[in-house]
């Protein structure tokens, strides 16, 4: 099959009212977990690359490995999305790649680092709307600040700093026409996101449901979404790493968020802590093995499990085979001629 549109993803999410794990790569390894994953529940999938991993790769090798998972798996819907944009260049070079989806995160400035104004954010997002549609190309954009950093990417402190406010949420999201709404509700990047079980006063889960009851049509997005559960803690400190207890984002909440008009749900910290314990415990228990396979193929198999058990908590699961891929070039033909909707439905208050 070929790459599909994330729009066209999300759209049979929301149809079928599930959410879709958009998991970060960097490596062969990566993708091939993600695939075998994806295979084994039969689920629609988004692979996405940051800048950091874009050049850690170097895009060709990055974007050639996504072609062969898409080669080699013709039965899974995969849609390539830049994570975390930071200029309309950077959107528009993922778009001559290839990649069937961009983010811009154009609530920080250029420097990835500086919150900008509103009026910035709509009007870099909606530049980058305007050219992405052309081509059929999905657009993710945010509104309110995430916490941490994540590949040299974000604003750091915590995600209680710059929560989304749910009125500009609507303007944004009418201002900008874009496909899917990343949204701050206090969750930030990164295996530090709270210092214990969040509750209601740290993870606004009230926020997203109030943005989704003024915007029930639009795909929201939930970022830095890893549980960070306690067992891949203790599987890397206990072959000699040392992370410091932390919470991450109870799967519960998710799924809360996904009954809320959550479509796509970004992880990327739980599958290095797997990967990372699996590699350790290799390294702790055989020390003398140093062929790279001996731990890389414990590792891919790692993530695969936390993957592929995402998955199914997410929902997307048994929902590879439900429909058949639109060409990019049909969907540019919806967004020119108005099929495809790029005016959010707004609720009264
Ligand atoms: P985590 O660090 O929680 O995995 O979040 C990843 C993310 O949001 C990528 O954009």
């Amino acid at each position: 099959m070929p790459l599909v549109s994330m729009r066209q993803l999300l759209d049979e999410a929301a149809k079928g009212g599930y959410g879709v794990g958009a998991f970060n790569v960097n490596d062969m390894e990566q993708i091939q977990a993600i695939m075998m994953a994806a295979k084994e529940t039969r689920s629609p999938v988004i692979v996405q690359a940051s800048r950091g991993a874009r050049q850690f790769a170097e895009d060709l090798y990055l974007f050639r490995l996504i072609q062969a998972a898409a080669e080699l798996n013709p039965e899974i819907p995969i849609a390539m999305h830049q994570d975390h944009g930071n200029s309309f260049e950077t959107c528009k070079s993922a778009i001559a790649l290839g990649y069937t989806s961009v983010m811009m995160d154009g609530s920080l400035k250029e420097d990835g680092k500086t919150p900008s104004s509103f009026e910035e954010n709509v009007d870099v997002t909606r530049r980058v709307v305007d050219y992405a549609h052309e081509r059929g190309v999905t657009v993710e954009g945010e509104i309110g600040v995430l916490g941490g950093v994540e590949d040299g990417h974000g604003a750091g402190g915590s995600g209680l700093d710059h929560i989304t406010d749910p009125d500009q949420a609507v303007e944004f999201a009418e201002k900008t026409g874009v496909d899917a709404l990343a949204i701050a509700i206090g969750t930030s990047h990164g295996a530090y996101k709270f210092t214990k079980k969040p509750d209601g006063s740290v993870l606004k889960m009230d926020v997203l449901i109030a943005i989704h009851k003024r915007l029930p049509h639009t795909h929201l997005v939930m970022h830095g979404s890893s549980s960070v559960p306690k067992d891949l803690q203790d599987e890397i400190n206990k072959d000699g790493g040392k992370l410091n207890e932390t919470w991450g984002v109870p799967v519960e909440e998710i799924q809360l968020g996904i009954r809320n008009g959550v479509r796509k749900i970004n992880v990327d910290t739980d599958n290095r802590l797997a990967i990372t314990g699996a590699i350790r415990k290799v390294f702790a228990e055989t020390p003398e093995k140093f062929d790279p396979r001996d731990y890389l193929k414990p590792a891919r198999e790692a993530m695969k499990k936390v993957v592929a058990l995402r998955m199914t908590q997410f929902g997307q699961a048994g929902h590879a085979g439900d429909y058949a891929p639109i060409p990019i070039t049909e969907i540019a033909k919806g967004y020119a001629n108005g099929t495809l909707s790029t005016q959010p439905l707004v609720a009264a208050k």
